[in-house]
């Protein structure tokens, strides 16, 4: 089969197509045709390995040090069940779904074998192969981070990153919650950010910050951006400050926070879970959510899909279609 080689840490170049030996099935696994895949911020990390500075370390021990252990990169998948282990009892043959792969990897491929018990649901029906491989890593976080946050209706939530594939998911979820939005973002991405139904947007590129009298129950961090002490201290006093990327200091100020005020500050890593996914497709069939597609590119244009993302300044989610 087909697939993409990450051939050592480095810029997109060390990224080569390559004819590799198509999966083995085990018994508790699906194996999926691949019709789209994404290349994620989190993909690129693991190909430059960038992670932040206090995971570098533990990152190497989990993704390989010199190399990624696991060559064939990329997490989100949708596509066909080609064939089912003999304990699978969740898919058949023919089944459309869509998933995460999470740091098992292998989505950068015409085939991929995942555990039925992975992230991995039923595609969906109004939703395209492109659209639904753009749901499971951004819709997830943000369902997992704003969960964390005890989201209730009536709640004053704030989004920084707004436009990102976190982002964009994460106003949606909020105002599913029945919270009041505000997003921040840029000039470029303040009509996307209200059709995505934030109430009110901060154009951080004109200057605008968060007002100094404006208390919000959740504040979601979901690039790694915001101001901390004016972040905290526009928080109600049980308020939660969700971060999708922390720092070294911000897990240290985080701990301080936690310990020495009502207010909470959470980071770490989303689960993935396929109820959590299964509720996502749920949303979207009930036209209450919806991916964010900024580019197509095909498998072969893999490189040049990283150098976009790369920038970091992707507009929700950049695709790969694959079949
Ligand atoms: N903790 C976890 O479990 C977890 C899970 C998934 C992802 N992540 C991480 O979450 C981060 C977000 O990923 P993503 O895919 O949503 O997006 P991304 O590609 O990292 O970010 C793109 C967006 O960030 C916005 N942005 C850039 N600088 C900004 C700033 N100063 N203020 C506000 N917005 C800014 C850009 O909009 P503008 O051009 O408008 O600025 C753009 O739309 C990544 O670092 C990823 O690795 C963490």
């Amino acid at each position: 089969m087909k697939a993409v080689v990450c051939t050592k840490y480095g810029g997109p170049e060390v990224l080569q197509l390559r004819e590799v030996e198509k999966p083995s099935l085990k018994d508790d696994e699906v194996r999926i045709q691949i019709y789209s895949t994404t290349v994620t911020a989190g993909d690129c990390r693991v190909r430059g390995f960038s992670p932040p500075p206090m995971f570098k370390i533990p990152m190497r021990f989990a993704l390989g040090f010199t190399k990624p252990r696991k060559p064939i990169l990329g997490v989100e998948l949708a596509g066909v069940v080609e064939q089912t282990g003999r304990y699978v009892t969740r898919f058949k043959e023919g089944d459309h779904v869509f998933g995460s792969a999470g740091f098992a990897f292998g989505s950068y491929a015409e085939y991929s074998c995942l555990p039925e018990k992975s992230a991995l649901a039923i595609k969906p029906a109004g939703l395209s192969f492109e659209e639904a491989a753009a749901v499971p890593v951004g819709g997830l976080t943000a369902l997992h981070f704003l969960r964390r946050g005890n989201i209730q209706s009536g709640h004053k939530v704030l989004i920084y990153g707004a436009s990102g594939s976190v982002g964009s998911y994460a106003v949606q979820l909020a105002k599913y919650f029945g919270a009041e939005v505000t997003g921040v973002c840029s000039s470029a991405n303040v009509e996307l950010v209200r059709s995505l139904g934030a109430d009110r947007v901060i154009d951080y590129t004109r200057g605008e910050t968060i007002g100094s009298g404006e208390r919000y129950s959740i504040i979601f961090d979901t690039v790694g951006k915001s101001p901390y002490p004016l972040c905290v201290s526009s928080l109600t006093d049980t308020g939660t400050y969700c971060q999708a990327v922390m720092s070294a200091s911000h897990v240290l100020r985080g701990m301080w926070t936690t310990v020495t005020s009502g207010k909470k500050v959470i980071g770490g890593v989303s689960t993935e879970r396929p109820e959590d996914l299964q509720f996502l497709a749920g949303l979207i069939e009930a036209g209450q959510l919806k991916p964010v597609i900024d580019r197509h590119y095909s498998l072969e244009q893999i490189a040049d899909a990283h150098r976009y993302v790369d920038q970091g300044r992707k507009k929700g989610n950049v695709v790969i279609k694959v079949r």
